[in-house]
């Protein structure tokens, strides 16, 4: 892959309580090599982008616009048929928020492992076995582990199982959703750098989602922050995290809401509010009802993302005249 290109992407969730705009018109590009962050509070729509890549949307959820270009082909043009034999686990994995403890708990690692590759590939049992032994190694773990039951992992091995069942087809994009959650600090440290040695060795793209900006700044090259649906910022990590900091006004307060090393706790600053029902998005700016720098503009009129600097884009009306 050369280029992923998601142009003006809308999913919304059609519930009887009415449509929930989950991803209300995404724009972005991912290049080949190259990892994308992406933050945002929980219920911005960070899991539905990512079942958006794979044209994979949980029900009620429909794709209602936008083209997924990669190397120019649209995927959402695409049958069902060729979405599984072209793309999904082909060209993009994912690896699902939670999918660690979603192993299945009566077959060993080794017989799901075989499941999986054998339903997509055809090939004999031993290149079928010799394949999982080279992603096993890839990811650190030693075969052990192929006759042992999911309950006989620690949460580390079991994520580290989920990341090789999604290299085994050799993707060129790898989509990880909270991949590190649900981890102490130290295994989640292990597996951050177990995917940043992956990217580089098997030059893979990455988009990494993640509500902690503390990890994106680790391994992401860029970060797209997101808001309701919606991207309000999108920069190099060091435009986002780099001395002269971020432009929108959401990112500079989810960055002073993280709490960092020799930081007193009633210095930690918060975000006012919640973020907006989807239900009912608000006029204007999405962000308007909780922003520090509201203008009467920001009410009514929404902002588009536009350039502030050679690859950094930022949805603001605020930044724009500054
Ligand atoms: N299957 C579904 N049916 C109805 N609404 C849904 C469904 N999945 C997600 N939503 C709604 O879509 C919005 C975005 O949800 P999503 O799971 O993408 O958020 P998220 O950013 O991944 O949150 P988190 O950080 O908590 O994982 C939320 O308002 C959520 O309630
Ligand atoms: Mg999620």
């Amino acid at each position: 892959m050369e280029k992923l290109e998601i142009k003006n992407v809308k999913l919304h969730y059609y519930t009887s309580k009415g449509i929930i705009r989950a991803l209300d018109g995404l724009s972005f590009d991912l290049r080949a090599g190259e990892s994308l962050g992406v933050v945002g509070e929980s219920g911005c729509g960070k899991t539905t982008l990512g079942t958006a890549l794979l044209n994979m949307p949980t029900p009620p959820g429909r794709i209602v616009g936008g083209e997924i270009l990669i190397n120019g082909l649209d995927l959402l043009k695409l049958s069902e048929n060729e979405l599984r034999k072209q793309i999904r686990w082909e060209k993009m994995a994912m690896v699902f928020q939670g999918a660690m403890n979603c192993l299945t708990p009566v077959y060993t690692i080794q017989k799901q492992m075989m499941e999986t590759i054998l339903s997509h590939r055809k090939m004999s049992k031993e290149e079928a076995e010799a394949r999982i032994r080279k992603y096993l190694n890839l990811v650190g773990l030693s075969a052990d582990v192929l006759g042992r039951y999911p309950h006989e992992l620690s949460g580390g091995m079991k994520q580290r199982i989920v990341i090789a069942t999604a290299l085994f087809l050799e993707p060129q994009v790898v989509i990880c959703d909270e991949p590190t959650t649900a981890l102490d600090v130290v295994v989640q440290a292990q597996i951050i750098n177990l995917l940043k040695q992956l990217k580089q060795k098997l030059k893979l793209s990455f988009i990494f989602i993640t509500h902690d900006l503390a990890t994106e700044a680790e391994v992401a090259d860029r970060i797209m922050v997101m808001y309701a649906g919606k991207a309000v910022e999108i920069g190099t990590n060091q435009q986002i995290y780099g001395p002269q900091g971020a432009a929108h006004p959401y990112t500079k307060l989810l960055m002073a809401a993280t709490p960092r090393l020799h930081q007193k706790v009633d210095q930690l600053a918060f975000i006012p509010g919640t973020p907006p029902d989807l239900l009912t998005p608000p006029t204007g700016c999405r962000f308007h009802l909780r922003c520090p720098q509201v203008m009467p503009r920001c009410r009514q009129e929404e902002p588009s993302l536009i350039e502030s600097e050679p690859a950094h884009t930022v949805a603001c009306w605020r930044c724009y005249h500054e």
